[in-house]
């Protein structure tokens, strides 16, 4: 054990996710567990500059596994890409005896955790973004939850799309990545899915395959348009003028981001978040954890952020075969 940390700070930061809850408790009673006390920093980097920062035990903890959004509120700090920002964060750890944090967050909030662990507080990322876009890891806390709202969603758009006989776009969320729009594309299954990594904009293409949908008798045709491909209610236009058949875009936007974790979440960020302090306690830092090949592990963030991830091109493929 790491007699070096007595007290652990946790904080949320960037967009947040469903789960981010569970993982914040997990930190909270792990860290109870092993005799330490636990300090919440509210709203990320933001709120750590502005030290605002509450003390947490086991009951301030009570009555969030089920709940979305993350009680510790989240932000965007630009102050904290500064070196200034950074040492007056470590600063501020120091002056509340917050000798370790858990960051939970997405590669942005990593870096900041980089950054914290260089000027000597000891530090452990969680992943927590519905976009599943952190390359180290084959899960991130909030996808399965922001996957299954925006199907729940699209499954609706459908009903009026096959009672209109329309086309219908939706844009769901993922940044630059296709993740969310690939899992949904086949688990609507959507006549085309246009994801950042793989659309090579052929509107001709697409404009073909929907007319030759509407010949076989198709009633509807989904497209699941991601986010990093975006310009939906423009592309709409441009379909209704070029097929004749009425074509409506809906974009999901941040109800996709809300909602109660699904038991994947809750769990996944409840594994997570006590890994992290079990890391901590082992004497590591500067640390992300994953969740790889079935395995919870965890990888030096550089490391880490310098790794690439690709979407699964068989799991494309069968996208497309049946989407027939
Ligand atoms: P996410 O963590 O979801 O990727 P962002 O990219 O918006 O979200 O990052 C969240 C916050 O992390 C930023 O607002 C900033 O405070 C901090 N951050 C991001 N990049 C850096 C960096 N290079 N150095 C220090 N802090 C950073
Ligand atoms: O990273 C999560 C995410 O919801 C992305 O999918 C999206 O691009 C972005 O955050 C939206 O950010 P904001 O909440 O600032 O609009």
């Amino acid at each position: 054990m790491n007699d070096g940390v007595k007290t652990i700070g946790v904080l949320t930061s960037g967009g947040d996710a469903p789960g981010m809850n569970a993982a914040v408790r997990a930190v909270v009673r792990t860290a109870i567990a092993y005799g330490c006390q636990v300090k919440g920093i509210q709203k990320g980097y933001s709120g750590l500059l502005e030290e605002e920062i509450i003390d947490l035990y086991a009951g301030s903890v009570s009555d969030i596994i089920n709940r979305g959004g993350t009680f510790l509120y989240t932000a965007r700090c630009e102050e904290f890409r500064t070196e200034e920002g950074q040492r007056k964060g470590a600063e501020i750890c120091r002056k509340h005896g917050i000798d370790s944090v858990v960051v939970i967050g997405g590669d942005g909030s990593f870096q900041g955790a980089r950054k914290l662990a260089a000027h000597g507080i000891n530090t452990i990322g969680v992943p927590g973004t519905i976009d599943l876009d952190i390359a180290c890891t084959d899960y991130t806390i909030g996808f399965d939850t922001a996957v299954n709202t925006a199907m729940e969603a699209i499954d609706k758009v459908r009903d009026t799309s096959t009672s209109h006989e329309r086309c219908s776009i939706i844009e769901v969320m993922g940044r630059n990545a296709g993740y969310i729009a690939l899992w949904c594309g086949i688990a609507n299954g959507a006549e085309d899915i246009l994801l950042p990594e793989l659309y090579n904009y052929d509107e001709e293409a697409l404009i073909d395959h929907i007319i030759a949908n509407r010949r076989r008798g198709k009633k509807h045709h989904i497209i699941i348009n991601a986010e990093g491909v975006g310009h939906s209610t423009s592309m709409a236009k441009r379909i209704e003028a070029a097929t004749g058949i009425e074509t409506r875009a809906t974009i999901l936007g941040h109800l996709q981001r809300g909602g109660s974790p699904t038991a994947k979440d809750r769990v996944m960020a409840s594994v997570m978040g006590a890994y992290a302090v079990d890391a901590l306690m082992g004497g590591k830092s500067n640390r992300v954890v994953a969740y790889k090949d079935g395995k919870y592990v965890d990888y030096d963030i550089e490391e880490a952020l310098a790794m690439q991830k690709e979407l699964d091109p068989f799991q494309y493929s069968v996208a497309k075969i049946l989407a027939r």
